[in-house]
């Protein structure tokens, strides 16, 4: 197969959702249609469990699953998918942001009891913000829930997306009876008491053909076409480029759990979502059939077993191709390096590979040289773009509860915070040690993982934050910068890269910031140039 054929048969997405939406189900149900696993159950859900035990052990178990399904890859009718993980969980959003850096593509999953939900929503925004291309499963519709055009209005209403329906259910909870496949022009019925089974997939290619009121009574045909004579006039026609683009997004209906309706959005999925993209870097476009390899690191793992501290660094390849004991430039550390034994994903397991294309995910064994965000060349002296920090939300003074191991304390902060687990703030005025979160849970982790991992101990103080913004004064030389250096010394910081940061206490602060400082402009988040 040629290079620009192996590219573009790639699909690489992630599944967004809110907790409990039926990420994890809908997500083995691809795998099963893919063949690369047998049986249901087979993927572990690594979503944080309520209340089994302590939530932040639940964290550790889960860590310890993630590696697993980080990547979810297999073959579908000719096209390699690749999924990458994304933690629902509110706690872990800035690693699904930074997956988010690492798609082509997002299928949202809502519940249709539920509707849109707050977790859903915030990710959503990330997507639109990138204009990533996206298709909604409306999933659970062997449920009561909300009225399908109710919720297409919810959807665009709260997501801000424009919606266009390539499936719609028939019925809906006990009176479901299937899906009308408006992409493929054919109805999809359940069969059986339970309704647990399709199967009867029968094309209908025109809507008063008398065979729909036999097979799905009289009263549902006459309703199924005055529905789809509704979508006809108030929804645009698909077009795939305006989905491409993220202006359009394509929905569909289905039951995860009872395998109903995947089959048909994982057929659409592969005919329109695309195949990997271009990518921005500091100095210009990369396009994935460019012959040099390009790649960026968008996630680290950090080995479970304390007595091997290497860590797996997630790469996705934007262009050429990545080969094996091949020497990269780490671009950063303006140094070549070779890897000897890079893994691919497949469904669960990993392993060794010689050759991989644009869209794929390569895990290098990393003994701490990376951090995310990191890019890698055949040379070229550039950073790819789009992989920022964002605000977090809680911060702490950490201080060293056991003076005999500063330097285990160091190492181990230094290398979580290469992780992402959290962010780390350095104040100009003491050098003291500021730790921002996204969620409360993660001071809890560190503290356990800093213990078991590198032997150190840390307490915890309240530090009076409220967001982190980014600093660029218009001019670093003029009176102002100077007066407001002076004025906000204590709350000044610097980020793991060097880059100032004004710890702002209020909402309020940073408003009498931005009108008495109007030269220091703020960023809420690392990336702004
Ligand atoms: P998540 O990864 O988005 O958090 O959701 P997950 O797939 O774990 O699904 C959450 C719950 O919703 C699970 O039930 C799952 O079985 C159920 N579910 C998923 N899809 C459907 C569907 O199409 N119809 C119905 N009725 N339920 C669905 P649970 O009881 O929380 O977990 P489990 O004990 O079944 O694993």
């Amino acid at each position: 197969m040629s290079f620009k054929d192996e590219i573009e048969r790639r699909r690489t997405f992630g599944i967004i959702s809110h907790p409990d939406a039926g990420k994890t189900t809908l997500t083995e149900k691809l795998l099963l249609f893919g063949g690369a696993i047998q049986e249901a159950g087979a993927v572990k859900s690594n979503k944080i469990k309520k209340g089994a035990t302590s939530d932040f052990m639940e964290i550790e178990r889960q860590r310890g699953i993630s590696v697993s399904t980080s990547v979810l890859a297999f073959n579908y009718k000719g096209k390699k998918i690749n999924i990458l993980d994304t933690p629902g969980h509110k706690d872990f959003a800035e690693d699904t942001f930074r997956t988010l850096t690492a798609v082509d593509s997002v299928i949202v999953v809502i519940d249709v009891a539920k509707g849109v939900e707050e977790q859903t929503e915030k990710l959503v925004k990330v997507c639109r913000m990138r204009s990533i291309p996206m298709l909604v499963f409306i999933n659970k519709m062997d449920r009561e829930g909300k009225d399908a055009f109710d919720l297409m209005d919810e959807v665009e209403q709260k997501l801000g997306l424009r919606v266009t329906p390539l499936s719609f259910p028939i019925g809906m909870g006990y009176d479901f009876k299937g899906i009308y496949n408006i992409w493929e022009k054919n109805i999809n019925l359940f069969s059986g008491d339970s309704r647990k089974n399709i199967e009867e997939t029968i094309a209908i290619s025109d809507l008063n053909n008398p065979e729909i009121d036999e097979l799905i009574g009289e009263k549902p045909a006459t309703r199924l076409r005055e529905e789809l004579e509704l979508i006809d006039e108030v929804y645009p026609p698909f077009d795939r480029q305006e989905y491409l683009d993220g202006n359009l997004q394509p929905v569909f209906f289905g039951s995860a759990l009872n395998n109903f309706g995947v089959r048909e959005l994982l057929d659409c999925f592969i005919e329109i979502a695309p195949s990997p993209r271009p990518k921005d870097s500091d100095t210009r476009l990369v396009k994935p059939d460019e012959d040099k390899f390009s790649g960026f690191v968008f996630k680290i793992h950090a080995n479970m077993d304390p007595k091997h501290r290497d860590r797996i660094a997630f790469v996705k390849i934007v262009s050429g191709m990545f080969e094996r004991n091949k020497p990269y430039l780490h671009v950063r550390h303006n140094k070549n390096m070779k890897f000897s034994s890079p893994n691919a994903f497949f469904a669960e397991k990993k392993e060794i590979v010689d050759i991989s294309y644009p869209g794929d995910i390569v895990g290098l064994h990393d003994t701490g040289n990376f951090k995310i965000g990191d890019t890698l060349t055949e040379g070229e002296n550039m950073g790819f773009k789009g992989i920022p920090s964002f605000s977090p939300e809680h911060f702490r003074y950490i201080n060293n509860a056991d003076p005999m191991k500063a330097k285990q304390l160091e190492k181990g902060v230094d290398q979580l915070m290469d992780e992402g687990v959290a962010q780390l703030f350095t104040l100009e005025m003491n050098n003291r040690k500021v730790i921002g979160t996204v969620g409360a849970l993660q001071y809890e982790v560190i503290q356990y993982r800093l213990e078991h991992e590198y032997g150190a101990k840390c307490s915890y103080e309240n530090f009076p934050a409220y967001k982190a913004c980014w600093l660029k004064p218009d001019d670093p030389k003029n009176e102002e910068f100077a007066e407001f250096k002076r004025i906000k010394q204590k709350f000044l910081a610097k980020d793991k890269f060097g880059q100032l940061v004004f710890l702002a206490d209020s909402e309020f602060s940073i408003q009498m910031t931005q009108s008495k400082y109007p030269s220091v402009k703020l960023f809420f988040t690392s990336e702004f140039e």
